[in-house]
C-alpha cells in the first residue's frame, strides 16, 4: 500500500511553497527534497550538530527533528534566504566571511541561522552569551574562535549599518 501523502504549505523565505509528503517526512528532507533547498545541510539527523538549523516563525529549530507537516502554515527561513532580495549578503553572512569563520562550511548554513536569530533577540552579546548561544551548533573545524569573533563583527555591522540581522526583513 502507498503510503499516504498530506498537502502543506509553507512560507519559505517570503514564498508560499507547496508540497505533498508523508506524516513522517522531516523538514529538513522536505526542504532539501520537495523543495529543492539544499543550503539546509543534514549531518547528524539526531538533533546533536545543529547544522539543519533553519528558523521556523523567526525561532532556530533543528529541522531534523521537525516534521514538515508541524510547519504547515507557518514561516520558515532557510540560509537561501538570509540575503536580500538582490544577492546583498546580511550583515551576519558578511561578518563570517570577514573574519574567516568557516573552513569546510558544513556547518555555517545552521550557524547562520542561530547567529541570525541570537543577535536578533540580543544585539550585542557578552563572550558568554554568545558561546551560550552557539552551544548547540557543532563545527568540526574551525576551534570556535573565528566564529565567535564573527558573531561580535555582525553585531557591530548590524549597528553600524541599522540592517536587519536578516537583510530581506524575514526572521
Ligand atoms: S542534522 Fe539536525 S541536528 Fe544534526
Ligand atoms: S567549517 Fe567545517 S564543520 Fe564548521
Amino acid at each position: 500500500m502507498s503510503e499516504r501523502l498530506h498537502p502543506i504549505a509553507l512560507t519559505v523565505n517570503g514564498v508560499v511553497r507547496e508540497a505533498e509528503v508523508p506524516a513522517r517526512r522531516l523538514l529538513s528532507d522536505c526542504l532539501r527534497h520537495d523543495l529543492g533547498l539544499t543550503g539546509t545541510h543534514v549531518g547528524c539527523e539526531h538533533g546533536v550538530c545543529g547544522c539543519c538549523t533553519v528558523l521556523l516563525d523567526g525561532a532556530p529549530v533543528r529541522s531534523c527533528l521537525t516534521l514538515a507537516v508541524t510547519a504547515d502554515g507557518h514561516e520558515i527561513t532557510t540560509v537561501e534566504g538570509l540575503a536580500g532580495p538582490d544577492g546583498a549578503l546580511s550583515p551576519v553572512q558578511r561578518a563570517f566571511a570577514e573574519c574567516h569563520a568557516l573552513q569546510c562550511g558544513f556547518c555555517t548554513p545552521g550557524f547562520l541561522c542561530t547567529v541570525t536569530a541570537l543577535l536578533r533577540d540580543n544585539p550585542a552579546p557578552s563572550d558568554d552569551e554568545v558561546v551560550e548561544g552557539i552551544s548547540g551548533n557543532l563545527c568540526r573545524c574551525t576551534g570556535y574562535q573565528n566564529i565567535v569573533k564573527a558573531v561580535h563583527r555582525a553585531a557591530e555591522l548590524t549597528a553600524e549599518t541599522g540592517e536587519e540581522p536578516v537583510t530581506g526583513g524575514r526572521a
